[in-house]
């Protein structure tokens, strides 16, 4: 796996200390209030358990899985929800955690579904890595991890095909990578 990688971008000790400063201001900004968050599966598995970890508020935890990708390194456009029953989050304060915000198709989609069907208080979004560029939704993240370049990049829960999820760091995958 780690012949597959280019360059490592974030090292796990980096992360790490970005998410204590990420988790100390969710604290703060969640506290007193009834937290749900939805974590967007798989990509956001070990950002959304390291991270939780760090914030010790009597929060409820969900999850939400969607496709867009289909396998390849360019997102389809479309985006579907994967689950029948979408989470119950009436009357509750609601924190979106993806893994990267690029196109910004997803996070739009989950944000305008949450809110048009399920009747939350309110609806933010925490992702780990948001892409600099410009996207096809008019949407950024109301927390974030590190703004990266606009590079395919694997590990600490993304993937490319479903494999490197967990590479303890984030890099950029080699263009040698068969498929890619
Ligand atoms: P968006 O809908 O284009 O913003 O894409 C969001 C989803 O695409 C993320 O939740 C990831 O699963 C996937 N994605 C986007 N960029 C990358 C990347 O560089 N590496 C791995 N997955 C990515
Ligand atoms: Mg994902």
């Amino acid at each position: 796996m780690r012949d597959d990688v280019e360059r490592i971008l974030l090292h796990e000790q980096t992360i790490f200390s970005r998410l204590d400063e990420l988790a100390a201001r969710l604290t703060a900004d969640y506290e007193g209030k009834e937290l749900t968050v939805v974590a967007v599966l798989n990509g956001s598995l070990m950002f959304m358990a390291d991270l939780l970890r760090r914030i010790p508020l009597p929060l409820r935890i969900d999850c939400l899985s969607v496709s867009s990708y289909h396998g390849g390194t360019e997102s389809s456009g479309t985006v579907t929800f994967d689950q029948h029953s979408l989470p119950d989050i009436d009357g509750r304060h609601v924190l979106i955690i993806d893994d990267i915000l690029d196109t910004g198709r997803t996070l739009d989609a989950i944000c305008t579904k949450l809110r048009s069907e399920c009747r939350p208080l309110s609806v933010k979004s925490c992702v780990l890595l948001t892409k600099k560029k410009s996207r096809a939704a008019a949407i950024e993240a109301d927390y974030f991890g590190f703004e990266i370049g606009d590079e395919f990049v694997i590990g600490y829960g993304l993937d490319y095909a479903e494999r490197y999820r967990n590479l303890p760091f984030v890099g950029v995958l080699k263009a040698s990578v068969p498929g890619k």
